[in-house]
């Protein structure tokens, strides 16, 4: 590709490999399109990859996480503490079951949820621990852990972004009771829309795969046995799904060569801060190249995503935390707009820069450059 502003650097891009269109195209040819072999093997494999004994495929990874949350028992009134920072998917799957989420503050640095505000925040209600391993990133598992045992909370662990990623040697999903993923398009792995819950706990699974599947009896199929949903996956698109976990390892090398190379361009331009990769994140796995701006940089965030955007780049800001959903702070009356300083802070100057497994190092370049060049007027 020839280097060329007037092309659009997309935020994410993707291709569809041999393998995923070669598996694809069998189910097709044996007619296989509801449940199937390639929802079996991708459970089997990917569960196996991050160290559970059970994996329950679903259609996305809100599905995902709200099947956590039924697993679990979450009820009416029950609080959930989450990172506040996250996709809403987190705060809803809450709200599903009844329950109330409850932010927790992220650190700058890292933007994963500071593991010392959890205790003070702790009620008689609050049933469960949600974290967010946000961009790839793990959060601080040790300390949860201890709080969870001292306090008998659950432990779900929302994966979404950081597949194959992990803490002090153990992969994310498999250290909490129950652990999620998502395989939307542009997540590490995808299915196009998909996800999957994983735990090593046989109760936990069994109970799991029956409310996903309506909770159809066991003895007569249509004598239900809970309120259940339908949250089943279409062997197509775990077809799409196991071809790109077979390739899982070429596509973190990717990610790796697009995080070290905006590393390289990026590091030290004044007032470009990137977060802060922890020792105990023994497998970081960047999900995307994601950075904040300070008062150094001579223009905020949004000028600067202006500016990259007249030059054809295409970028995303940071979330609208939890704390600063208006319909959760008019819904539940438990925390205010201004309870989570960082997580503030982090939507206001945080954004991220296009990652897809497509871009090129003289793309990566041209964004960089341009941060740069803006950096110095
Ligand atoms: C951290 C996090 N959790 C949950 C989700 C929800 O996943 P899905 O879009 O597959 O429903 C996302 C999605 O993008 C996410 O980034």
């Amino acid at each position: 590709m020839s280097v060329n502003n007037l092309k659009k650097i997309p935020v994410f891009d993707f291709k569809v490999g041999d393998l995923e269109k070669k598996y694809i195209q069998d189910c097709l040819d044996k007619s296989f399109i509801g449940q199937g072999f390639y929802v079996k093997e991708l459970e089997k494999k990917f569960s196996k990859y991050v160290s559970c004994k059970h994996g329950i495929t679903t259609t996305s990874g809100t599905t995902a996480l709200h099947l956590a949350c039924a697993t679990l028992g979450l009820n009416n009134d029950d609080e959930v503490l989450v990172s506040s920072s996250t996709n809403m998917a987190c705060a809803f799957s809450v709200d599903y079951c009844g329950s109330i989420p409850i932010p927790i503050d992220i650190e700058k640095e890292t933007w994963q949820m500071d593991v010392n505000l959890i205790e003070k925040n702790i009620t008689p209600r609050t049933k469960a621990i949600m974290v967010v391993h946000l961009f790839g990133h793990p959060v601080d598992m040790d300390p949860v852990i201890e709080i969870a045992k001292k306090h008998k909370l659950f432990i779900i662990e929302d994966c979404a972004e950081a597949h194959g990623v992990e803490y002090k040697g153990k992969k994310v999903g498999s250290i909490g009771d129950i652990g999620t993923f998502s395989f939307f398009a542009n997540k590490t792995i995808t299915c196009g829309e998909g996800g999957m819950v994983v735990t090593n706990s046989d109760e936990l699974a069994e109970k799991a795969r029956s409310l996903k599947n309506l909770s159809y009896g066991k003895v007569d199929k249509f004598m239900h046995e809970d309120i259940g949903f339908n949250y089943r996956l279409p062997n197509i698109s775990a077809a799409m799904g196991l071809g790109q976990f077979e390739n899982i390892e070429k596509i973190i090398k990717e990610k790796e060569r697009i995080y070290s190379r905006y590393i390289k361009n990026l590091k030290g331009v004044k007032g470009v801060n990137i977060p802060i990769v922890k020792n105990w994140a023994t497998k970081y796995i960047m999900w995307v190249f994601n950075l904040y701006l300070d008062s150094k940089y001579p223009l905020s965030r949004d000028e600067l995503v202006k500016k990259l955007s007249e030059s054809n780049i295409d970028t995303r800001n940071a979330f609208v935390p939890i704390n600063k959903q208006d319909v959760l702070i008019k819904k539940y009356n438990k925390f205010k707009a201004e309870s989570c300083p960082n997580a503030n802070y982090i939507m206001d100057n945080g954004f991220y820069l296009p990652s897809g497994n497509t871009i090129t190092n003289e793309e990566i370049d041209i964004v960089s450059n341009k941060i740069i060049e803006f950096s110095e007027k």
